[in-house]
Formats: C-alpha cells, sequence, structure tokens
C-alpha cells in the first residue's frame, strides 16, 4: 500500500536482493543492508515452474513490513511466477509497495498491471535478456518502473550479460520520449550481477535503480562481518561521479 509514497525521490536507488542475504538472521540483514545507506528492499518470488527455483512468498513479505516501515524503506517485489493475478493480490495485501511482473507470464497484461494499480502499488514491468521491447507500446500509462534482467531470471550471482547495455540505450530512449510527452518519470531498474566495479558504467546509460544480490551480501569484505557499509558507500560514490 502505498499512502502517498514518492518512488522518485531520489535520483539513484540501490535494491538489494535479499535473495542473497542469510535467510536465517533476515530482519537483521535488512536492518544492515539499509542503514548501510541502501534505499529499497528487493524482494524476489520464484515459483519453480516460470524460473528453475523456489523462494518467497506474502508470509515472508508481511513478517518483514514492520521491519521496513521503520527503516522507511520500500519493498520492491520482483513476481517471477506464472499466472501472477492472485499473488499481486496478496502481495498487495502483505504490504508491498512496488509489484513487478514479467509480461510473459500473463495472459492479459493490461488487466495484471491494472490490478497492480488498483492494489494501490506501483506497477513494474521486468524484461529477460531476449524479450522484445514492444510489449510496452501500449502500457506505458500503467506503468511506474521498467525493470531489465541482465541475467537470466532464477539466481543471485550470475554474470552480467553485456549486451543489455544495448537494450538499456534503447529503452532509455523510450522513456525519455515518454517523459517529454506525459511529464511521467519512469524509473529504470536493472537487475543480475551488478557491483560497485560496473554499477556507474550501467548509470552512464540511462539506469538510476540498481538491485545487487551478491554484489553486496556475497562482497568478500562484508561476507562474514554482516557489515555492509564499506561496499555500499562504494557503490554510492561510484554513483556520485556518474
Ligand atoms: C535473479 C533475481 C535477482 C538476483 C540478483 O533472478 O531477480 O534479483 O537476486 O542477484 P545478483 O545481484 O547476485 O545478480
Ligand atoms: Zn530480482
Amino acid at each position: 500500500m502505498n499512502n502517498n509514497l514518492n518512488i522518485n525521490a531520489k535520483k539513484y536507488v540501490i535494491a538489494p536482493s535479499i535473495l542473497s542475504a542469510n535467510f536465517a538472521y533476515l530482519g537483521q540483514e535488512i536492518n544492515d543492508v539499509i542503514n548501510s545507506g541502501c534505499d529499497w528492499i528487493h524482494f524476489d518470488v520464484m515459483d519453480y515452474h516460470y524460473v528453475p527455483n523456489l523462494t518467497i512468498g506474502p508470509l515472508v513479505c508481511q513478517s518483514i513490513l514492520p521491519i521496513a516501515k521503520q527503516l522507511n524503506s520500500i519493498i520492491d517485489v520482483h513476481l517471477m511466477v506464472e499466472n501472477p493475478d492472485n499473488l499481486i493480490k496478496d502481495f498487495a495485501a502483505a504490504g508491498a509497495n512496488i509489484i513487478s511482473i514479467h509480461p510473459e507470464t500473463t495472459y492479459h497484461l493490461d488487466r495484471s498491471l491494472s490490478l497492480i494499480k488498483d492494489s494501490a502499488c506501483f506497477a513494474g514491468l521486468v524484461f529477460n535478456p531476449t524479450t522484445p521491447l514492444n510489449y510496452l507500446d501500449f502500457c506505458l500509462d500503467k506503468v511506474d518502473l521498467i525493470m531489465l534482467m541482465s541475467v537470466n531470471p532464477g539466481f543471485g550471482g550470475q554474470k552480467f550479460i553485456d549486451i543489455i547495455k544495448q537494450k538499456i540505450v534503447q529503452t532509455k530512449q523510450i522513456l525519455d520520449n515518454y517523459e517529454q510527452q506525459s511529464g511521467r518519470h519512469i524509473r529504470l531498474e536493472i537487475d543480475g550481477g551488478i557491483t560497485a566495479e560496473n554499477i556507474a558504467e550501467i548509470a552512464k546509460l540511462g539506469v538510476d535503480t540498481f538491485v545487487s544480490g551478491s554484489g553486496i551480501f556475497k562482497h568478500k569484505n562484508s561476507a562474514n562481518k554482516n557489515n555492509y557499509d564499506d561496499i555500499v558507500q562504494q557503490m554510492i560514490n561510484n554513483l556520485n561521479k556518474v
């Protein structure tokens, strides 16, 4: 639910993917990573059908909601599930702020996006590495965020697929044209293989929202210490130089 929440308040947003966190200490991990300077909590939902992995659902979202509220953070739900409509309702009820879906997972994309908006959540549309951008032709008015996958969805810790840089540039052009016509800013989020090393290069291409899982939680200086300050500060510094 979004009571007057503004997802465009910050130029750059870092959204740590809790898929790479230590689930035995999830609340503490979220606390640590947001206190280190991250912004949104990226929440990966996988159903073992659309992607070959099984993760977490609305109950976990509901459990972390008080922590997210206390930290003034946003829950950014990424649904990698077939037929997402029922889960959209469940995640909205569980406190999700942003719900993103893959266009090929629903028979009726317009209906699913409307469902997200009618549930008072922000709507995101996610493109796999080879999914064509023409899904955007008739739905931008209902979308608040575009997410480009720079890995094949299903797992953390994969390598950034280089050709996605071209796709970023094309998407940014579409979003800039749309903003000129409509005055509405649609965020451009990247998901997969983002690290302190490549974040600035990707920002220069037009991305403003960065999911990072293993790049933060499994970073060699943070993995055992539960202290993400250094790695997150490095990311912020690199973004500030763009
Ligand atoms: C992949 C997920 C990503 C993943 C990112 O299907 O959507 O959010 O956790 O992990 P890293 O940053 O390790 O590539
Ligand atoms: Zn994700």
